[in-house]
């Protein structure tokens, strides 16, 4: 059993422990938005809120996340998109979609911590992999976060 926060709701889940995180939010809460990718922490479609932070939860035991506030994409823009969302939509960042709400939550935690996040910031941080190759637009909207003109070379 582990109980913690989900979008501002307290659920409790009886899961085995080990169970990661991933899969108590997509087969338990129902909340699909966010994906499964490699499984094994590299790709960041898993990529959820613990606490504030961007988390990889493929690999996180659900019983971490004990007393703990999670974030998922479904939860991020309540009453109303969030700004990054936004964003995401004038730069039409998406194309297949799969990737995006990792993308979008990896993001959100970067301005949330850092609101003018540097080139190095946005490279260091933003390390999610996208097929489709949505790079140079995830790039273009987090610019414009910072409300700084395009510089350098696509991430
Ligand atoms: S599915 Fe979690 S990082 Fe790829
Ligand atoms: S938009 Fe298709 S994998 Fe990223």
């Amino acid at each position: 059993m582990a109980s913690f926060d989900v979008n501002g709701e307290q659920v409790s889940v009886d899961a085995e422990p080990g169970t990661p995180l991933l899969w108590v939010l997509r087969d338990d809460l129902g909340l699909t938005g966010t994906k499964f990718g490699c499984g094994i922490a590299q790709c960041g479609a898993c990529t959820v809120h613990v606490n504030g932070e961007a988390t990889r939860s493929c690999l996180l035991p659900v019983e971490d996340v004990e007393g703990a506030k999670v974030t998922t994409i479904e939860g991020l823009g309540q009453g109303g998109l969030h700004p990054v969302q936004q964003l995401w939509l004038k730069h039409q960042v998406p194309q297949c979609g799969y990737c995006q709400s990792g993308m979008i939550m990896a993001a959100a935690a970067l301005l949330a911590e850092t609101p003018n996040p540097s080139d190095a910031d946005i490279l260091a941080r933003m390390t999610n992999i996208c097929r489709c190759g949505t790079y140079s637009r995830v790039r273009a909207a987090l610019e414009e976060a910072r409300g700084g003109a395009r510089m350098g070379a696509p991430a």
